[in-house]
């Protein structure tokens, strides 16, 4: 007798059968109980290493570890059934080598079980990614704005605006952006992140590779969207332009907060409701 669940997640392959066809939804979750809301719209959910700002309150995504990646990752599984998830491999997990990579990626999929990985990286992170994809490890891909290396690109501005211009004078010889993305295409990830990318360039980049590109500050062209849910949700205090509030959580919390606070202060919670009385008579 089959022990497996009757719904069926989706996989890696099915992501990458919606090049050019339905836009792919994703958003990021860390925990169970967002996951099992997301999972009920999204085709992905991504545990990302935003973790490390959203949920730990750092100012970058450097300290995230691979034990704190495992451990959002398992409650993203338990909460959720039908979509992708991805986990993020967290800095200093897989630039060392290939292989260090692989061991990291390995980690994440046998105490995780979820379906995917993402790393950060394009042109210099190719051959790590054909290493995993030949290996049974399906992975996505991440370009543009890429935060683990904000020590080395100084800030948080988006990328590509002297490519998109050269792009626009008819200069299609393509520049560094692109070229990550060709090569990540190449390298056999199933789809690939692009981060606060100008437009025209993002456009272009989805029109050129053979694999789903997932939007996040990019282009409507692009072939899915990726938003971090605390930031759509009105939860985080600063948002990039790029993110569009869909709710506005926080004043709601702070209000239930507050209430509590108040009727715990005036005794007017617990209620009569909300307490256990003698044992009822048989
Ligand atoms: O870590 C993350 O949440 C991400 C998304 C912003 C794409 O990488």
């Amino acid at each position: 007798m089959s022990v497996q669940s009757t719904i069926r997640r989706k996989t890696a392959p099915d992501i990458f059968a919606r090049k050019n066809g339905e836009p792919i939804v994703m958003l990021t979750s860390y925990h169970a109980h967002t996951a099992a809301l997301v999972d009920r719209y999204c085709d992905v959910i991504l545990v990302g290493d935003s973790l490390g700002n959203v949920m730990h309150g750092f100012e970058t995504t450097l300290p995230v570890t691979l034990e704190m990646m495992i451990l959002q990752g398992r409650a993203v599984m338990r909460g959720s059934q039908a979509a992708l998830v991805v986990v993020d491999m967290p800095f200093g997990s897989y630039e060392a080598s290939k292989e260090q990579a692989f061991m990291s990626a390995a980690r994440i999929l046998k105490e995780t079980h979820c379906g995917a990985v993402k790393l950060e990286g394009g042109v210099r992170m190719a051959e790590t990614i054909e290493f995993l994809t030949t290996r049974g490890i399906p992975v996505m891909g991440h370009i543009g704005l890429t935060p683990q290396s904000i020590n080395t690109l100084g800030s948080f501005r988006s990328q590509g605006r002297a490519e998109a211009e050269a792009l626009a004078r008819g200069d299609n010889e393509g520049g560094p952006i692109q070229n990550d993305a060709l090569a990540v295409a190449q390298a056999g990830a199933f789809s690939v992140v692009v981060e606060a990318v100008a437009e025209p360039l993002a456009r272009k980049i989805t029109e050129t590779i053979a694999i789903p590109t997932i939007g996040i500050g990019a282009s409507a062209a692009c072939d899915g969207q990726v938003l971090v849910l605390e930031d759509m949700l009105g939860l985080s205090a600063r948002v990039p332009k790029f993110v569009k509030r869909f709710g506005n959580l926080g004043p709601m919390i702070e209000a239930a907060i507050e209430g509590y606070a108040t009727e715990v202060r005036a005794r007017s919670f617990p209620g009569p409701e909300h307490v256990y009385g003698t044992k009822p008579k048989a």
